[in-house]
């Protein structure tokens, strides 16, 4: 059994709840991401030891789960509705559930709070630097540099689905430039290559 409402327990629901390998590995990416953010917002606010760690926690928690339920009801009337009912209903915190209706733009729901705009910005940011790494002869996250990344944001026929404006919002919603944004994701998913697919 794993600890109720802790980032084991996103994971847990994450890979229960899809068969598609490859949106596991998006949530963990965009897990490492969030978390990033929320080891950054618990030392803004002078937050350390277990506070700081379950601040971070609960943004890595966000990231696991933001579409946890896509894969089972991947359709805008379904997700992640159905997904954020499960959890309110099985005691999940109220900000994680806002952050998750949050990152879907049609849900009528705004990123407000840092943790919602950090789930935002990171989203689309992840997957982009997943497709960044896939097209490196070593598939490694680790030969991703910012230049490269702002590069093929501008390459309209590369990773078409994502849509650039959502990494450009993301950072403004954050107060930083894109570039640090996207410097900031590749240094959080480069610390968790391994698991993510992406190199050692
Ligand atoms: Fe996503």
């Amino acid at each position: 059994m794993t600890e109720a409402h802790g980032a084991a327990h996103a994971e847990a629901l994450l890979r229960e709840w899809t068969n598609n390998e490859s949106l596991v590995k998006h949530g963990l990416a965009v897990a490492a991401c969030t978390e990033s953010y929320g080891v950054r917002e618990a030392e803004r606010l002078g937050l350390t030891g277990a506070e700081a760690d379950k601040l971070a926690e609960t943004y890595r928690c966000a990231g696991l789960l933001h579409d946890f339920d896509y894969d089972r009801h991947p359709t805008p009337e379904e997700h992640p509705f159905v997904g954020v009912a499960y959890l309110r209903e099985h005691g999940w915190p109220e900000e994680v559930l806002h952050a998750i209706l949050a990152h879907a733009d049609y849900t009528g729901v705004k990123p407000e709070s840092h943790l919602d705009r950090a789930l935002f910005a990171c989203d689309e940011l992840a997957g982009f630097l997943t497709a960044c790494a896939l097209v490196k002869p070593s598939r490694s996250i680790s030969d991703v540099e910012v230049s490269g990344v702002r590069k093929k944001m501008k390459d309209k026929g590369f990773a078409r689905a994502v849509k650039r404006e959502d990494i450009t919002l993301g950072a403004e919603l954050l107060g930083i430039s894109v570039e640090e944004h996207i410097g900031n994701c590749i240094a959080a998913m480069q610390g968790k290559a391994a698991e993510l697919g992406l190199g050692t």
